[in-house]
């Protein structure tokens, strides 16, 4: 090993997406698309309804194809077959919709399709207690107090649901975490929950993505900031690159919003 560069990256990337593009049939719904998921970050992708971001993160997590750009994971071009290859990779995808059964308890949503069993042959079966003991175990790790892992999942406040689904991710050993939205339908306090959540998976070394269009839920948590606007990057930052202030600028429209309150004006 050679010592680093001065000001080279220390942080090797799981993920690098160079120049990625997607199309609807005619639609570009992604041009020229960059950036870098490396270990204990948090890499923001900001944007406005229609900006390209589930399209990108279904990208990174195998869901589509990329029609132009490179892929690479570990440094070598990523060929995921599909969602669950990404997933056996390491990359796991919270969705906006969780994915939860709402009716089965905390425990059994957290071992959904990974279920714990005990015992061989005919006597195989479910291994209630460990999975209940390890449910919450998991979730205090993460700093999630939940008494009772026999609740429900349909009881749970939206930001504890997605902590449970967050916890889950990191207990099956994700090396990258990627989250669509995952503030979007909650309140200050709720949001700030979740994003406490964000910043213990980066603390435990997993590579988080985070999609928001809320640059306030991603300027305390984010390493760095790639701005979508129809389909093309307005560029990526990182975070001594810019100012709350310039990001929350550059995600309201900067100068359109200027223009606007010119025009609003009252004198
Ligand atoms: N399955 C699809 N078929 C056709 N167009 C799509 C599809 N999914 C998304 N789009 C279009 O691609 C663009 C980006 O969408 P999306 O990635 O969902 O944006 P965001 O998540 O930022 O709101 C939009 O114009 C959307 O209408
Ligand atoms: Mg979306």
């Amino acid at each position: 090993m050679t010592a680093a560069e001065p000001g080279a990256q220390t942080r090797t990337a799981v993920i690098e997406a160079r120049g990625i593009a997607k199309y609807y049939g005619h639609v570009a719904a992604l041009e020229g698309v960059s950036t870098t998921v490396a270990a204990g970050e948090v890499t923001c992708v900001l944007g406005d309804n229609g900006a390209g971001k589930s399209t990108f993160i279904k990208v990174l997590s195998g869901v589509h194809r990329h029609d132009k750009g490179e892929l690479l994971f570990d440094g070598a071009p990523a060929a995921f077959g599909g969602p669950r290859d990404a997933l056996a990779a390491g990359i796991a995808t919270v969705h906006q919709d969780l994915a939860m059964v709402p009716l089965m308890p905390i425990w059994r949503n957290f071992f959904l399709g990974s279920e714990l069993t005990r015992g061989r042959g005919p006597l195989r079966r479910l291994d209630v207690p460990a999975m209940r003991a390890t449910t919450r175990a998991e979730l205090l790790r993460m700093g999630i107090d939940l008494r009772d892992v026999d609740q429900p999942v349909g009881t749970l406040s939206g930001g504890e649901r997605q902590s449970v689904a967050i916890a889950r991710a990191v207990y099956m050993g994700a090396r990258v975490l990627i989250l669509d939205e995952p503030t979007a339908a909650l309140g200050v306090k709720q949001a700030g929950v979740v994003l406490r959540y964000i910043a213990r998976a980066r603390e435990r070394g997993l590579g988080v993505v985070f999609i928001t269009h809320n640059p306030h839920h991603a300027f305390p948590v984010g390493d760095r900031f790639l701005l979508l606007k129809r389909g093309t990057s307005l560029g990526e930052y990182g975070r001594d690159d810019i100012t709350r202030d310039e990001l929350t600028r550059l995600m309201a429209g900067g100068s359109e919003l200027d223009e606007l309150s010119h025009e609003l004006d009252r004198g």
